[in-house]
């Protein structure tokens, strides 16, 4: 499927955003899946795959029951998959039996992959060396999606050691480049010993986009696929000036060479998915001084800034338009490539008969938090001028 332009209406296949936090269950002053679906369905997005980290997490084939039935309420919004998420050995066996039992095929089917968090993040996630490793070997063996948060937890900790936390920019000096880099060139090695389809989340550096390219050269028969996440491409450290704990986030906004790498690795094919990594929290848990928590929404407006880019117009109000962008233009096609066909092939999402989104690429609007649908009610982009307007 692709897109189809009639006079300044573009309707494209069914959208996915494959990394979003919902929030539900347990975690509903930020988010519901209520909200955040009809945040979606006005952002034009049809599918999103959500990570486990709520309260309970979605570690047991009864927290994944618990969450398809609260999706079940709003079928008409946004479809919503599910990941499994696993810190203990108890929570591998119960992924197995999911893959495994027939009886079990109706609630498979909702679940998009296994999520694994290499370093903590919100939530507290973390897996074990031990863990990881039985991980890939599982999903190796059952070939069973594997998403990576790759950051490292020695290296951070040591970078974290080194400079106590004094205000977001300190955030992107504690989790530095070299731990997401590090992170990958570990998980890659694991899932090439055992053959594990990997999938590397959010990835935000140089460094890391160049393994990814280095591992398909060397390992051609390997399903090794990466997403990046809105923020990354749009936001670098400079924007610590303007919005502060707004665009605390992990892994962290990088210095702006990183940004330029991520926009050569879309336009080269190199970057499988746009995921949006929409992570609410209330603006009253952003002005916690001591450590605010890291995340921030985004999955209303992510199709919009692609289309702003689309048509040339550098949506950010400040920040210079990257290189790669001045040499070659982003198109619709690989929007579509990047929110529809790679994201339903690597994690076999059931998109068929959802609705095709259709997008004014004539009207031209300015961001309001206010407006927009998101529980929490803030933007990043707040006050950027876009160009393309879901039609709702
Ligand atoms: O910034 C982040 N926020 N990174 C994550 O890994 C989790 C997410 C969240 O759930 O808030
Ligand atoms: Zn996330």
């Amino acid at each position: 499927m692709t897109f189809e332009i009639h006079d300044t209406i573009i309707t494209f296949p069914p959208l996915v955003d494959c990394h979003v936090h919902f929030r539900e269950p347990g975690l509903e002053d930020k988010a519901d899946m209520q909200s955040e679906c009809e945040a979606a369905y006005h952002g034009g997005i049809c599918a999103a795959c959500d990570m486990p980290n709520t309260k309970p997490p979605t570690q047991t084939i009864e927290a994944l029951k618990d969450k398809i039935a609260r999706a079940s309420r709003f079928p008409d919004k946004c479809m919503l998959s599910f990941f499994f998420g696993a810190t203990s050995l108890a929570h591998l066996a119960e992924l197995e039996t999911l893959w495994t039992d027939p009886t079990l095929a109706d609630v498979k089917r909702h679940c998009c992959g296994l999520k694994l968090y290499l370093d903590n993040s919100t939530g507290n996630m973390k897996s074990s060396r031990a863990v990881t490793e039985k991980a890939f070997a599982l999903c190796g063996r059952l070939q069973i999606p594997l998403v990576a948060h790759c950051e490292q937890a020695e290296v951070n900790d040591k970078a974290a050691s080194e400079r106590p936390y004094d205000g977001p920019a300190s955030h992107s000096v504690r989790r530095p480049a070299e731990s997401e880099v590090a992170s990958i060139a570990e998980a890659v090695a694991m899932a090439r010993q055992h053959r594990t389809p990997i999938h590397i989340a959010h990835l935000s550096t140089a460094g890391g986009l160049d393994l990814v390219r280095a591992t398909r050269r060397e390992d051609p028969t390997l399903a090794i696929t990466c997403e990046v996440a809105p923020h990354h491409l749009l936001l670098t450290t400079e924007d610590y000036t303007c919005c502060g704990a707004r665009v605390k986030v992990n892994p962290p906004v990088r210095p702006p060479r990183h940004h330029e790498a991520l926009w050569e690795g879309i336009l080269d094919g190199t970057v499988d998915c746009i995921g949006t990594d929409h992570a609410p929290h209330t603006l009253h848990d952003k002005a916690n001084m001591e450590n605010p928590p890291s995340g921030m929404p985004s999955i209303e407006v992510i199709v919009p800034l692609l289309l702003s880019v689309v048509a040339g117009r550098w949506p950010h109000p400040t920040a210079p338009r990257p290189a790669a962008l001045v040499a070659r233009q982003l198109a619709h096609g690989d929007l579509v490539r990047l929110l529809h066909t790679n994201p339903v092939r690597i994690f076999n999402l059931p998109v068929d008969g959802l609705r095709r989104p259709s997008f004014d690429l004539a009207q031209t609007w300015i961001v309001e938090e206010a407006q927009l649908h998101s529980k929490c009610k803030w933007s990043p982009y707040q006050g950027w001028t876009l160009q393309g307007k879901a039609v709702v």
